[in-house]
């Protein structure tokens, strides 16, 4: 396997995970990579490893430049194990090696294996240097973005930073870089990858996009996907935004549905949303995956929710998605609940209650309909689709 030249001595060592389709409640139809690098100084340094089954892949791409024996320095941004998996190996074949990380990342590592306390830790503060060279290596310490532990590491000389889970993509391409993928397939990965992961972490991302914001950088390299190089500014906006909650003025319905009354419901508030002039998203829960659907709350100021009531309550499948929902906190949207009951009529009123726990804007309360809508009920429905549209267009402004 071939190392990849980045910079002058640093090489992307990393490994492709072509057929991985889920990650931790994620579906990842373009596949991952687990991108680790390594800086060939006077002291030689691997930052960040990969999965434990893809370890071969990687020492196989370190020995293409040096015997992975002679590494110094293995720098562990974060713990998590796609990330750390091949730590272990990595010391076992590099057993002088210092293991350079976070005090939380120590913990955190002595955690996960069991060789850890043999190891040669140095801890790393935020703004702690270490020269191998030619070459600084500078740490950041970012904690919740993604954990606790994670931390970036700089090369100034390079202008290169390596912020591990950060900016990462989802994507295994035998490419390495954003212009030989473009920016379009890449924007998408990178937001449906925010909206899983990074969301709830919003004011810790913008804290940590401020501290890195004074330093000099033409590349950015995560621990997945493609290195960024041509689209810099391009993704430092958007995850400005991002980070910020911006939202854009459009609208997105999900619903599930046992005999029908509940999707008619969510065609005829699309309708009033379009009447209104806001463009809408709609999305079926039993063919539309929670983790494609939460790259549409990203961006959509109002959220409309549907479920029928089953049981005294909610569908499990709209349970499903509002409690991923509350796990990622998306804040600032405009929410409606709708739905269609037999009797109870509690499904609608759930949803409406745990949109109102969100923190979001409820216009009006929820649309709950006996069995089957009637043309005036849906007339009426269309209406409440037209007010929230025009609710969606105001904040936007
Ligand atoms: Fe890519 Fe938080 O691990």
């Amino acid at each position: 396997m071939q190392a990849k030249e980045i910079k002058p001595g640093v090489y992307w060592v990393g490994a492709i995970d072509w057929n991985l389709r889920y990650f931790h409640g994620y579906l990842t139809p373009r596949g991952t990579s687990y991108n680790a690098y390594l800086v060939v100084d006077d002291k030689i340094t691997l930052v960040d490893t990969v999965k434990d089954y893809l370890c071969d892949e990687m020492l196989s791409r370190i020995r293409d430049v040096i015997d992975p024996s002679q590494i110094d320095y293995l720098v562990v941004n974060h713990v998590e194990m796609d990330h750390s998996g091949s730590v272990p190996e990595v010391m076992k074949i590099a057993p002088r090696a210092q293991v350079v990380t976070s005090t939380k990342g120590k913990k955190g590592l002595q955690r996960h294996y069991q060789d850890s306390d043999q190891w040669d830790y140095l801890m790393v503060n935020s703004g702690e240097e270490l020269n191998t060279g030619k070459y600084t290596l500078q740490f950041v310490q970012t904690p919740m973005v993604h954990w606790p532990d994670s931390m970036v590491t700089y090369l100034p000389e390079a202008k290169l930073l390596l912020p591990n889970d950060a900016f990462g993509q989802h994507i295994a391409s035998y490419q390495r870089f954003d212009d030989e993928l473009g920016w379009d397939v890449l924007h998408e990965e990178a937001a449906k990858y925010y909206a899983n992961i990074v969301l709830p972490y919003g004011k810790q991302v913008s804290k940590a996009l401020e501290a890195l914001g004074g330093l000099d950088i033409d590349m950015i390299a995560p621990s997945h996907g493609i290195i960024w190089r041509s689209y810099l500014g391009n993704i430092i906006e958007v995850y400005q935004e991002w980070a910020a909650q911006q939202t854009e003025p459009k609208a997105l319905i999900v619903y599930d549905t046992m005999w029908g009354s509940t999707k008619k419901l969510a065609l005829a508030l699309r309708e009033g949303l379009e009447e209104a002039g806001v463009p809408v998203v709609i999305r079926f829960l039993q063919t539309s995956h929670i983790s494609e659907i939460m790259t549409d709350v990203l961006t959509s100021r109002a959220v409309l929710i549907g479920s029928p009531t089953l049981n005294n309550g909610m569908l499990p499948t709209v349970s499903a998605f509002l409690t991923y929902l509350k796990g990622l906190r998306p804040q600032n949207r405009l929410g409606l609940a709708f739905g269609s009951y037999g009797w109870g009529g509690q499904g609608a009123k759930e949803v409406s209650a745990m949109m109102e726990d969100f923190g979001w804007k409820l216009t009006q309360e929820y649309l709950n309909i006996p069995y089957i809508p009637e043309s005036e009920e849906l007339e009426q429905v269309k209406e409440a689709g037209k007010n929230l549209g025009e609710a969606v267009k105001k904040a936007s402004t």
